[in-house]
This record gives structure tokens, C-alpha cells and sequence, in this order.
């Protein structure tokens, strides 16, 4: 028989502030492979509902928005991080907002807003591989994947990476609240009916608090490529 071998996939889940951003990005163009941050999806969805002026507990509502929300993806001219178009307008930078995560959270607990993403997510797997990072990349949206990780940090670390982050980029924000508000997101990610974020049984994990960058790329590398 003549079967054609899937596109491989690496999946990273884990909590916000893990470094899993910077992580997968590193990992995708280190390996070639394409990029999926889903949790842009959620943010763009939370974005859209919030600019349509919807109450973001209408499931209903909110799930319409996410089907008729049209979300691109775009390299940024000058070699930047790549752009996030919303319905035709650069949403970038809002999307990065904590009350975007905030938005994303709630919008992300509803079932239907899930499944309205499902297609686009798996469009990503394209040849020769991607790098998914998310929540439910390697237990709901890709659970073939050959390659899983969940890579965690204390919320105390995490906290303190997340500040440093939104005061480089000159937002005002203190150190005490963001802990707060990342333990808080955790804590309704975690406990969620619908795709709560948890570790796939067979995901190597990896905390990566104490750890530089370099090194939790190395080792999530090492995952992919085992020496
Ligand atoms: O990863 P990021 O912080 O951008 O995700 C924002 C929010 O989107 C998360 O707090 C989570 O509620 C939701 N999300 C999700 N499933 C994913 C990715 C993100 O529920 N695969």
C-alpha cells in the first residue's frame, strides 16, 4: 500500500506567561516549519465581539462573530513580527493587550466559538511541519501530532515575564496585578468544560521557570530531534 506520511506537528500548550510564544517561534523557524498561535484566534475573536459591542457571556452572539470574523495572518513589510488582520484592520498590537487575554479567556470557554475555529487551525498543517502553540493543540485540535510538550513555569515567574514584556513595550502595568490576573486566567482555563488546559497523557513537559530561552528552545528541540 502507498500511504502518504502526515505532515508532522509539534504541539506546545501550556499557561499564559510560559514562554510558549517565543518558544514556538523560535522552534518553527529553527525546524522550517509553519507557525499556528491560536491563541491570536481566541484574542481576534474577543477582539471583534468587544469592537461589535457584544455582551461576551451571549454565546450566541459571540459564536456568530466567530464565524463571520475573517482573520489573517500577514509578514509584516519591514521583517517585523508578523501582522494580525481582524475583518481588514491591523489588530496587532490591541490583540496584545491583557484586556484582549481577558476578552480571549471568556470568549474561549464557549464550545461553539471552539469548534467555529477548528478548520482554520487545522488548515496550518501544511508541508514539511508546524509548530501549533495553544492550549488544546496536542489533546483536541491536532491529537495525532508526533511531537507533544507542555511547558509550564511558576505563576510568579511567569508574572514577572509578562511585566517586563508590557513595560518594554511602555504599557502600564504593576507586577502584582498581572500576577493576580494570570492566575486567574489559569485558573478559568484550567477549569473549563470544554478543552480545559491540561497536559496531553503522552506530552513531555517541561518547566521552564529558571530556565534561559536558549535553553527551553534546546530542549523542546530535543524533543523533534533526539540526539
Ligand atoms: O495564548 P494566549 O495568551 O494568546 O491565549 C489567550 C486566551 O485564549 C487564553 O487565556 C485561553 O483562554 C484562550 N486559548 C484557548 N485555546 C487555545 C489558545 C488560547 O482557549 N488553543
Amino acid at each position: 500500500m502507498n500511504h502518504i506520511a502526515p505532515v508532522p506537528v509539534l504541539t506546545i500548550d501550556g499557561p499564559s506567561g510560559s514562554g510558549k510564544g517565543t518558544v514556538s517561534r523560535r522552534v518553527a523557524e529553527h525546524l522550517g516549519w509553519r507557525l499556528l498561535d491560536s491563541g491570536a484566534l481566541y484574542r481576534a475573536v474577543g477582539y471583534a465581539a468587544g469592537a461589535a459591542g457584544l455582551d461576551l457571556t451571549d454565546a450566541e452572539a459571540v459564536t456568530r462573530c466567530a464565524q463571520s470574523t475573517k482573520i489573517r495572518f500577514q509578514a509584516s513589510a519591514d521583517g517585523g513580527d508578523t501582522r494580525i488582520l481582524v475583518n481588514g484592520h491591523d489588530a496587532t498590537d490591541e490583540l496584545r493587550t491583557e484586556t484582549a487575554g481577558a476578552a480571549a479567556s471568556a470568549i474561549a470557554s464557549i464550545a461553539a466559538v471552539r469548534q467555529a475555529l477548528v478548520d482554520l487551525q487545522l488548515g496550518f498543517r501544511k508541508s514539511p511541519g508546524l509548530v501549533a502553540d495553544g492550549r488544546d493543540m496536542g489533546t483536541v485540535i491536532f491529537p495525532d501530532a508526533p511531537f507533544k510538550v507542555f511547558l509550564t513555569a511558576s505563576a510568579a515567574e511567569r508574572a514577572k515575564r509578562r511585566y517586563k514584556q508590557l513595560k518594554e513595550k511602555g504599557l502600564n502595568v504593576t507586577l502584582a496585578s498581572l500576577q493576580r490576573e494570570i492566575e486567574a486566567r489559569d485558573h478559568r482555563d484550567a477549569s473549563r468544560a470544554v478543552a480545559p488546559l491540561k497536559p496531553a497523557p503522552e506530552a513531555v513537559l517541561v518547566d521552564s521557570t529558571g530556565m534561559r530561552i536558549d535553553q527551553v528552545v534546546a530542549r523542546v528541540l530535543a524533543v523533534v530531534q533526539p540526539q
